[in-house]
This record gives structure tokens, C-alpha cells and sequence, in this order.
């Protein structure tokens, strides 16, 4: 059985291929496009997968969509007629990244743009899913588990935010789930604006909570209340807009009181925004904490799969393996939007079609390759290109004398993170390399720290170990630099002493593993800085 799993119209679309049940290939549009998180149809990822594959569109038995237009529609429906006639300007065309009614639209002519695209007359068959199924089944039916609490934190604009369930062999079943308006997801990215940053931005917010006091976690606390028996939420809504004007205006004057004046974008960062920061930072932990015991009390499973845009959160992703609530947590490392697309096909091969589990999450390697290309570029752009005796030797080496290397190698990866396929890579150990990457070839602020890779087998070394976690390869969860490292990493130790870590498995990564064992040899340190292209 064949099937495509696809994401498009909202953020980050993507596409990717099932086949048996094991995912052959998959590949973000952006990728193809350049264009960061973008919402456009797939085409060029859905194109690069059939090719790949030897496929053309009618070869597939299903395409699935990661978005319920139904759900959508009625759930716009629900919210304009809740604060009629102001909440008319959800309907409008800046309500979200694409005007909701082209997106309805779009949504209901995929078939026959899939059909127009990819030259196809439409023997496969088009299933819309419920938008956080394609996520709970990201997380659970990549896991290694069978039996599971399930805990997708989110907020699908065709229904749900959070959703706890359980899942046992290739089924389901959802024991509580909270609706929207109300979620911390969108708590999350209103405090964000409320910082002066925007969408996607909440990684800087997370970085920046490493500088603060949190002296404002009363006033975070006032927005929500989640009883922590029955798992019911209300946010206090008196404090937001967005379910009035959707992403135009998403809090009223009454947040001030609180917070104070907002931020104006681009302006400087005071201390008032760091505390803001840990703040919040603070908040997400205690929530993420709730919820992982509610999970826990409804499922009774030793074994936690997460996924939804707020488990992507890395400090809370710690707080929860180190709560020992559970003795397994699978972090799917596709965890916001980009996971849909392969979530939404596993779905329906198991969930739907009861097929048995044969494929879980080894590695994010699998993307296109341009390996025949390479020469044709070199010569393009001027480089001098040398062969090597011991090519990971010399990158080890390079990286010791404190260059900046750029590591092209193999399949993309998928998802946000870049995994030593598509890496700039340099000396931890260097005090100045923090700033020299941040100013120089990131141009970003000097607040976001750089994440290492290291060696899998030498992980528990440098950080102090974290043995619930099972997503340890994929920098979706921070770990505490051990004290005597501490100073000799500057570069990739965070002010509060933690780090974003991948562990890099010789098994999946041989040419990435066999340079940092290299440099390990030639320094006693075994990771490098790893920060991606873009
Ligand atoms: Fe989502």
C-alpha cells in the first residue's frame, strides 16, 4: 500500500511518502522553494517524491490530507458567530498566513490540483484527517512503543488544541481533549507578540528565558486555569483577541495591566523582556507538567509519545523526561506542523486500514540527494576543490584550528533541525565562536545559543544523562552541561547551563560520526557546534 501524506495552505508544507508501512522519503516545499516556512502547495516535494520513487500520482492508494476543511469551516463558523459582528475579521483576508476562504477553497479543489500538478487522472483515492490526528499518530506510530500515553499539544484551527489518548498496538483511542479557542499554544505565541517578536519566533523567546527572573509568572498565571483533576481549561479571554481577529490582533489592553507596554518590534531588549521570557518559560513547564500527569492518570502507561507545536519546546521537553512520571518519552522531533504530512499517512495505514506497526523513527535522513551535482557547483561558484586521504580528518582538524566549516552529506534532513547533513559546524570550546557565528554568519541575536552533536556513545561524558528520553538524535530536548564542562564549552553551554543536544549514531551518521570522534582524538571534546545553513 501507497500512500502520500501531505501538509499545504497553512505553514511549513510538506509531503511524504509511505510505502508498506515504512517511510521511504520525505521533504519540506521551503526546501525547494527558499522560502522559510512557507505555505505553499507541495509541488516541487511532492514532484522530487514520485520521482524518487519511480511513481506517478495514480500509482499511489491514497493521498491525505493533514486538515479536516469540514472541521474548519464549522470551527470558523463557531468562532465568528461566538462575537458577532467583530469577530467578522476572522473571516478576512489577514486573519492567517492564507486568506481562510481561498484556503477552504484550495482545500476543497486538492484533488483536482493534485490531478492538474502531477499529470494524473485520480485513481488514488483523497482522505481529509482531523488535523491533530496526523499529529498524535507522528508521535505514537513512530514510537518504538505499543502501548502508550499520548499527549499532542497544538492548536488545530479545525477543532482541538490539546488532546490526550492513549494508544495500544496500531489503535488510538483519546481519553481528553480541549478545544479551541482554548489552548496554550496560542497563550504562547500571544506572549511572543507581546515581546515584540512574531510568528515562529518562539525559539528566541525560549532562548531568551536563560536571562531572567520570573517575576512575572503570577501575571502569566492569571491568563489560564487548568484544573488539575478533571484536565478542564479556560483562558481568560478578557486578556486576548485572537478569537476575534485571528493573527491581526491577538491581545486586548487589559494585557498591559499585566505585562505593562508591549515591546515594539525591532527595538532593544530590556530585562523587562527577559523576565517576561523566563516567565512564560516558567508557565510552559508547569503546564507541560499538568498535562504529562494528566496523561498519566488516564492512561497509566510507562511509555510518553508528544507532539503538537508546543512539544517543541525543549525545556519543558526536559522537565517532563525529568519528572519520572514516565519511564520512556518519544519525542517526535517533527513535532509542529512539518510532522503532519508523515503522521497523516501512518495514520491512516494503522489506524484506519489496521495494518500492523513495522516502521519507528531511526533517523530524519530522508530527503533528496545531490551528490552527481556537486562538481558543477564547485565550478560555478570558484571554489577550490582538493581530494583527500583523510577528508574527516582534515574537517576534524579545520575545526580545531578554529575555522567555520560548511558539512554537506547525503540525504537532507527533515524537520527544522539541521543533523549533520546540511551543517556549519566549528570548536565548542572557543569563547568567541558564539559571536563570531552569530554576528558574522547567522546574523541573529546573541541570546540563541548553538547546539552540539556528540558522540551517542559519549553523551553521558559532558551532559548529565537523561535516560527517559528516547529522541536524544534530534535537538528537541535540553540537557544540563556537567559542572566541570561547563567553562570549557562556551560555546554551546547556555546561560542556565543546558544544552539542545543531538547524539550522533555511527549507524545512521557514519561520515558526521567518524569527524567528531576524530576531533575527540585530536582534543579530548567529542561534539562539535552544529547550526544549519539557513
Ligand atoms: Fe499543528
Amino acid at each position: 500500500m501507497k500512500i502520500l501524506g501531505i501538509s499545504s495552505w497553512f505553514h511549513d508544507s510538506s509531503a511524504c511518502l509511505l510505502v508498506d508501512g515504512d517511510i521511504v522519503a520525505y521533504a519540506e516545499e521551503e526546501r525547494f522553494s527558499r522560502r522559510k516556512h512557507t505555505p505553499e502547495y507541495p509541488k516541487s516535494a511532492i514532484d522530487w517524491i514520485l520521482d524518487e520513487n519511480g511513481l506517478c500520482l495514480d500509482d499511489l492508494d491514497e493521498v491525505v490530507y493533514f486538515m479536516n476543511p469540514w472541521g474548519y469551516l464549522a470551527t470558523g463558523v463557531r468562532a465568528v458567530l461566538a462575537n458577532f459582528p467583530k469577530s467578522l475579521a476572522l473571516a478576512g483576508p489577514k486573519a492567517g498566513t492564507v486568506w481562510p476562504l481561498m484556503r477552504l477553497r484550495s482545500m476543497a479543489g486538492l484533488k483536482r490540483q493534485l490531478c492538474r500538478d502531477h499529470n494524473a487522472r485520480g485513481k488514488f483515492k483523497l482522505v481529509y484527517l482531523n488535523h491533530y490526528r496526523t499529529h498524535q499518530a507522528s508521535a505514537f506510530f513512530a514510537s518504538e512503543f505499543d502501548d502508550v500515553a499520548i499527549l499532542t499539544m497544538d492548536f488545530a484551527v479545525d477543532g482541538t488544541t490539546e488532546v490526550i489518548a492513549e494508544g495500544r498496538g496500531n489503535k488510538i483511542d483519546d481519553r481528553l481533549m480541549h478545544t479551541v479557542p482554548n489552548g496554550f499554544a496560542l497563550l504562547y505565541a500571544t506572549i511572543t507578540h507581546v515581546l515584540g517578536f512574531k510568528w515562529y519566533d518562539e525559539f528566541k523567546v525560549m532562548g531568551m528565558a536563560a536571562y531572567g527572573e520570573p517575576r512575572f509568572l503570577d501575571g502569566i498565571e492569571k491568563l489560564y486555569q487548568l484544573d488539575p483533576d478533571s484536565g478542564e481549561l479556560q483562558l481568560d479571554f478578557s486578556y486576548f483577541d485572537f478569537q476575534n481577529y485571528g493573527m491581526q490582533k491577538l491581545f486586548t489592553e487589559r494585557m498591559k495591566e499585566l505585562f505593562g507596554e508591549p515591546r515594539v518590534p525591532g527595538s532593544e531588549i530590556t530585562q523587562k523582556e527577559y523576565d517576561l521570557a523566563v516567565s512564560l518559560q516558567e508557565a510552559t513547564n508547569r503546564y507541560g507538567l499538568a498535562m504529562a500527569r494528566l496523561a498519566k492518570k488516564l492512561t497509566n502507561s510507562k511509555n510518553l509519545c508528544m507532539a503538537g507545536g508546543v512539544a517543541q519546546n525543549c525545556v519543558m521537553n526536559q522537565v517532563i523526561c525529568e519528572s519520572g512520571l514516565f519511564e520512556n518519552v518519544f519525542l517526535q522531533p517533527l513535532a509542529g506542523d512539518v510532522g503532519c504530512s508523515l503522521g497523516g499517512a501512518l495514520y491512516r495505514y494503522h489506524q484506519d486500514h489496521g495494518q500492523p506497526r513495522k516502521y519507528s523513527m531511526r533517523h530524519l535522513y530522508l530527503g533528496p540527494s545531490y551528490d552527481e551535482d556537486v562538481e558543477p557547483v564547485i565550478d560555478r561558484t570558484g571554489l577550490v576543490a582538493r581530494d583527500s586521504e583523510d577528508w574527516h580528518g582534515d574537517v576534524a582538524q579545520a575545526i580545531a584550528d578554529g575555522l567555520v566549516v560548511g558539512f554537506y552529506d547525503g540525504r537532507m534532513e527533515a524537520g527544522p533541525r539541521a543533523l549533520g547533513s546540511r551543517s556549519i559546524l566549528a570548536d565548542a570550546r572557543s569563547p568567541e565562536m558564539k559571536e563570531i557565528l552569530n554576528s558574522r554568519v547567522k546574523h541573529r541575536e546573541h541570546f540563541r545559543p548553538f547546539a552540539p552533536s556528540v558522540l551517542a556513545d559519549k553523551v553521558d561524558l559532558v551532559f548529565e544523562p537523561l535516560p527517559t528520553c528516547r529522541s536524544l538524535d534530534y535537538m528537541i530536548v535540553t540537557m544540563n552541561v556537567r559542572p566541570e564542562w561547563n567553562d570549557q564549552l562556551p560555546a554551546i553551554t547556555h546561560n542556565d547551563g543546558t544544552a539542545r543536544v543531538q547524539t550522533v549514531q555511527k549507524a545512521y551518521a557514519s561520515n558526521y560520526y567518524t569527524i567528531i570522534e576524530k576531533f575527540f582524538a585530536l582534543t579530548g571534546v567529542p561534539l562539535v557546534i552544529n547550526t544549519s545553513f539557513n
